[in-house]
């Protein structure tokens, strides 16, 4: 089954992609991930991305593309995947639906995580990531056993440097801008999903198992 999460940022979707991957034993496909492992190697992707990650904007189209089309070719995703970050805008839709046609797919499912402003700061304010393992926890909605170490594999925990109110701002004006227009593109596909996930994430996630069941 091939799955898109989208929603703003702090809707979930890294969390959700991470638990439903592992049920359904797809790839976890996150170009946020993606992107951060190139600017924390140095590459040159990575020296292009920064200055736009840092303040909440999105990266450019070719180099997003690009490095999505390079993660297409390993052959994990012919079975499925749960892409998560991608697309961020129309024309990133429309080079996704390229990028399957060549393989001969395409999207069966459009999870749109719904989420209010409020949450949106909270969740993100309080986020802290694993260095080593990438999982993600809160200071208060989903704390970690022991303060500032993971719980998965007992990496140090940090908080992403664009985890701060006025860059979580523009994160948000530039989701309303160019990531809002694909609900109704894939609402007019017929594979739009909505959710409310403003909620605990267990039932966000037993919803979504439902209606990939359904
Ligand atoms: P990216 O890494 O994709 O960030 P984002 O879309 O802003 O989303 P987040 O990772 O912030 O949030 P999330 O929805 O995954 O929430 P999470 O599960 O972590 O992108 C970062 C940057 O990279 C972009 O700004 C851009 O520059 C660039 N980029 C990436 N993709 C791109 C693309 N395709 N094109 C161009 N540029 C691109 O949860 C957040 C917190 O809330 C966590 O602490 C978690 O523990 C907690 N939480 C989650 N769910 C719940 C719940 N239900 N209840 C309580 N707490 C919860």
């Amino acid at each position: 089954m091939r799955i898109v999460l989208l929603g703003p940022p702090g809707a979930g979707k890294g969390t959700q992609a991470r638990v439903l991957a592992k049920r359904l034993k797809f790839p976890h496909i996150s170009t946020g991930d993606l992107l951060r492992q190139n600017v924390s190697a140095g590459t040159d992707l990575g020296l292009e991305a920064k200055g736009y990650m840092e303040k909440g904007a999105l990266v450019p189209d070719e180099l997003v593309n690009k490095m999505l089309a390079r993660r297409f070719d390993l052959p994990d995703v012919k079975s499925g995947f749960i892409l998560d970050g991608y697309p961020r805008n129309l024309k990133q839709a429309k080079a996704l639906d390229e990028i399957l046609k060549n393989i001969s797919s395409g999207i069966d499912l459009v999870f749109y995580l719904d989420t209010s402003e409020a949450v949106i700061i909270q969740r993100l304010t309080g986020r802290r990531v694993c260095k080593s393992c990438g999982a993600n926890f809160h200071v208060k909605n989903m704390p970690p056993k022991q303060s500032g170490i993971c719980d998965n594999c007992q990496g140090v925990l940090y908080q992403r440097s664009d985890d701060n109110e006025s860059t979580i701002r523009n994160r948000i004006e530039v989701y309303n801008k160019e990531s809002a227009p694909l609900i109704n593109y894939y609402n007019s596909a017929g594979k739009l999903k909505s959710l409310n996930a403003d909620g605990e994430a267990g039932i966000v996630l037993d919803e979504m198992v439902q209606l990939i069941q359904a």
